[in-house]
């Protein structure tokens, strides 16, 4: 399952993701926002990083104008990794050395068919292990000591 969630500023990047979700037959959950109407990006990443971190999510996807603010606010949930990408390159990298568990994109800053690339290779790029999972390792030691 992979949990979906924006703003008004990712509001219409959204349901352009969604349709390559179900084309691609894959299951998700969409935890809004469901209108344009302004509301406030950290309300959203917090349901998406939340259903990431409990383990009801794989993955998630996080969208904003920017794709920063989203990045910040789901950063701040102990267990997330989120990566902001605006290129495939890095959407392949977050996932291969970074094992990122939530990707995200700003509507504003990346067009719709440059986001569903980026969206195609997070989604399709396994964590390489090893070396980086030492390094992954010491993140959650950040994380455990720097955490409630
Ligand atoms: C909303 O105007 C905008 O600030 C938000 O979508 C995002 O870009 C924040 O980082």
């Amino acid at each position: 399952m992979l949990a979906i969630g924006c703003d008004h500023g990712g509001f219409n990047l959204k349901p352009v993701i969604i349709k390559y979700l179900e084309d691609h037959n894959i299951a998700y959950k969409d935890f809004g926002t469901f209108s344009s109407e302004s509301c406030d990006y950290p309300d959203y990443a917090l349901k998406v990083a939340e259903a990431v971190a409990s383990g009801e999510c794989e993955k998630g996807i996080l969208i904003c104008g920017t794709g920063i603010g989203v990045s910040i606010a789901a950063n701040k949930v102990k267990g997330i990794r989120a990566a902001l990408c605006g290129d495939v390159f890095s959407a392949k990298a977050t996932r291969a050395h970074n094992n990122a568990n939530i990707l995200t994109l700003g509507e504003r800053v990346t067009g719709p068919g440059l986001a569903l690339e980026i969206v195609d290779a997070f989604l399709n790029t396994n964590f390489d292990g090893g070396r980086h999972a030492v390094r992954v390792n010491k993140i959650t030691e950040i994380e455990n000591k720097y955490f409630k």
